[in-house]
């Protein structure tokens, strides 16, 4: 029987998607039901059609499989960010578990040891980075500084109150609003292309005290009303050790840019991990939850095992994160990303924590790699830390090719792992280990460390 638009319909929640919601089978056809898991079942009105699923709202809940709790944020349910703060958090740490496990079952890999998820030391306020956008009220045209409303990137909401930054953050974003406003300065409009504000990123190290870094994208600059907005805010929040004004005049909605102008202290932050000390500035990738990042790095080390005689790869390696980690017990550590600054950043934090056998190389890995190669260099263990999307072909072929003894895959994205790991295995490794790491407690978002060995 086919299931139309408007239609009422009793589901039986089978699976999670990558998103987090709930999956359910009808006449042939999968269908996504927000706010349910697996073992749910549920009373839901089907709606429209998107990315080949249907989407269904549910009417009336029949069977719940694991209790829901009352949300602590008022924007539960609009926002994008922590929509799974509802359940507790064992139980999100066994939903997150199952998503893993479902992914890798898929493709049929069968890891020799799968051990439980590694909860975040803080479930909440333990973000070190949040990206807000500028937006208008649609009613009444009034200035708004939010995030996102779910699967609506092009529509923001006003924030109260975050949860997962700092309370710092959030007199950040209440003293910006308020200085934009009493400015009169306008926000970037998506379909004209006119306007200033588009983004605020705040970034703030967790451990050691290491500041508190704004960096504001603006489409214009120089520019009085900012300069007067980032004498005021300066002033009302102490906590500010560095206010960055990025000049971003195309039409890509990212809060990177063409220029940077430092308007007060460094230009960076300094974040502690793991006992070393990471410098951070504004186009830096660095793992936003500070505390579970130390675990994480430590999880890989001791996966690693003994490298005293090992020369390490370490791909995709942001500001060095990884490989500065391993560098202390290795013989060596290469490191390659294609963000010139974050490079920049990872020679100076080796530098700075005088660490002298790492060699941090710029560009995009499957334009460089063949010259490592050609430098005739072998590697015993390679990290590869990708981004969503997963490895590019080129790569993989390259790693197949290079076949080091043993390989972490460390991934933001189970599927992706998946689908890059079925290729190794083809070339000859086999999974010893996979470990979930927990980085974004409330959101269905979870880390996999994956040992890969020939
Ligand atoms: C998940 S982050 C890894 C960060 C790092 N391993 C850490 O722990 O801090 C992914 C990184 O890959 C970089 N990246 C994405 N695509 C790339 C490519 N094709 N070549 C090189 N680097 C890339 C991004 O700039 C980002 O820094």
């Amino acid at each position: 029987m086919s299931v139309k638009r408007g239609q009422r319909v009793t589901l039986q929640i089978e699976e999670l998607t990558t998103k987090g919601d709930g999956l359910a089978r009808e006449g042939g056809v999968e269908i996504v039901v927000r706010g349910t898991v697996p073992g749910d079942c549920v009373e839901a009105v089907v709606g429209r059609k998107r990315r080949g699923r249907l989407e269904a709202r549910v009417q009336e809940v029949l069977h719940v499989r694991l209790s829901r709790k009352e949300p602590f944020c008022g924007h539960f349910g609009t926002c994008g960010g922590c929509r799974w703060q509802d359940f507790s958090y064992s139980d999100q740490l066994r939903l997150k578990e199952e998503m893993v496990r479902r992914s890798l079952a898929a493709r049929d890999i069968v890891p020799g040891e799968f051990r439980p998820v590694l909860a975040s030391p803080s479930p909440l306020y333990y973000r070190n980075k949040m990206e807000f956008s500028f937006g208008r009220d649609a009613v009444g045209g009034d200035l708004q500084i939010g995030l996102h409303v779910r699967e609506r990137y092009n529509l923001v909401f006003d924030l109260e109150a975050c949860y997962l930054q700092s309370e710092a953050s959030n007199r950040i974003v209440d003293s910006v609003r308020r200085q934009a406003v009493a400015s009169g300065l306008s926000v970037y409009d998506l379909k004209t292309h006119e306007g200033l504000l588009r983004f605020l990123v705040v970034r703030e190290s967790k451990v050691g005290g290491g500041g508190v870094m704004i960096n504001l994208v603006v489409s214009q600059y120089p520019h009085e009303g900012i300069d007067e907005l980032v004498h005021v805010v300066t002033g009302e929040v102490p906590e500010i050790s560095t206010f960055v004004v990025t000049l971003h005049t195309g039409k890509a909605q990212v809060a990177l840019g063409e220029g940077e102008y430092i308007l007060k202290g460094e230009g960076h932050i300094v974040e502690e991990c793991g006992g070393l000390k990471f410098q951070i500035s504004p186009r830096s990738f660095f793992q936003t939850n500070t505390e579970q990042a130390e675990n994480l790095y430590r999880l890989i080390r001791d996966l690693a095992g003994d490298t005293r005689e090992t020369d390490v790869l370490d791909l995709y390696c942001g500001t060095g994160g990884i490989g500065l980690h391993l560098a202390r017990e290795s013989r060596s550590v290469v490191g390659i990303e294609q963000t010139v600054e974050a490079v920049e950043d990872a020679r100076l934090n080796a530098q700075n924590n005088a660490i002298e056998n790492c060699t941090f190389i710029s560009g995009k890995i499957e334009d460089v790699l063949s010259a490592v190669w050609v430098q005739g260099k072998r590697f015993d263990l390679v990290v590869v830390d990708p981004p969503r999307p997963g490895i590019h072909k080129k790569v993989l072929s390259a790693l197949s090719d290079l076949a080091p003894a043993e390989i972490i895959y460390v991934s933001c994205n189970a599927e992706s792992l998946a689908d890059d790991v079925s290729e190794l295995l083809l070339a000859g490794y086999r999974m010893s280990v996979v470990q979930p790491v927990d980085l974004f407690p409330q959101t269905p978002h979870c880390e996999v460390v994956a040992v890969l060995e020939r």
